[in-house]
């Protein structure tokens, strides 16, 4: 972590614009998009997002970035599943460990809320720090093919189930 403090709160009314920023940058500047910028907007107004799991972080009081929950289903029930996704750093503030205490930050919350477990699609290299690991040797399947990069974890006591996960509409349409 940098000798900034940096602060971790729920998002709220007012933030769109500087998430959007932050999202905007760090996904032009790793993938050459920001489709995730609507991704966001998206989930946001379909009240797709879990609030208290949405959190920004900042510092002196400006968002540097950010991460977003939203439920998931288990062959089409309600599970207790999350899916991760985005995360976001600005380029400026990436490998101080932002990113890591926004997804610890989340994990907590989640586990201290009830949930019962997390997937996403991300860099295999990255979450298994977290606790996560490949989702299809555990039976987990979705709709992003069965590599390393898809991966989950289960929550406090609870164990993962087999099924298939499904993402909310706007990861959809
Ligand atoms: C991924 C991301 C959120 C991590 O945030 P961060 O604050 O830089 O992360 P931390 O400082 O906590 O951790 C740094 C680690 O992340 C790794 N990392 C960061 N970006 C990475 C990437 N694109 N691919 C692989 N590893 C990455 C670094 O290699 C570093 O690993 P190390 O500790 O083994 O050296 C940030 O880099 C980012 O916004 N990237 C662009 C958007 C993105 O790819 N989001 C994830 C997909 S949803």
């Amino acid at each position: 972590m940098s000798d900034d403090v940096v602060a971790i709160r729920p998002e709220a009314p007012g933030d769109e614009e500087a998430i959007d920023g932050v999202v905007r940058e760090a996904f032009i500047r790793q993938f050459g998009s920001d489709s995730e910028v609507g991704l966001v907007r998206t989930l946001r107004s379909r009240g797709e997002l879990v609030p208290e799991l949405t959190l920004v972080a900042t510092i002196d009081g400006h968002i540097v970035g950010f991460i977003a929950f939203s439920e998931v289903t288990l062959d089409g029930e309600r599970a207790g599943g999350l899916g991760l996704a985005p995360v976001a750093v600005a380029p400026d503030r990436q490998g101080l460990g932002i990113g890591g205490a926004l997804i610890r930050a989340g994990l907590e919350r989640a586990t201290d809320t009830g949930w019962r477990f997390v997937v996403l699609l991300g860099h295999d290299h990255y979450y298994p720090r977290f606790g996560f690991a490949p989702a299809a040797p555990a039976g987990v399947q979705g709709d992003y093919g069965e590599g390393a990069s898809w991966m989950a974890r289960p929550l406090g006591d609870h164990e993962l189930v087999p099924g298939h996960v499904r993402y909310c509409s706007a990861f959809r349409d």
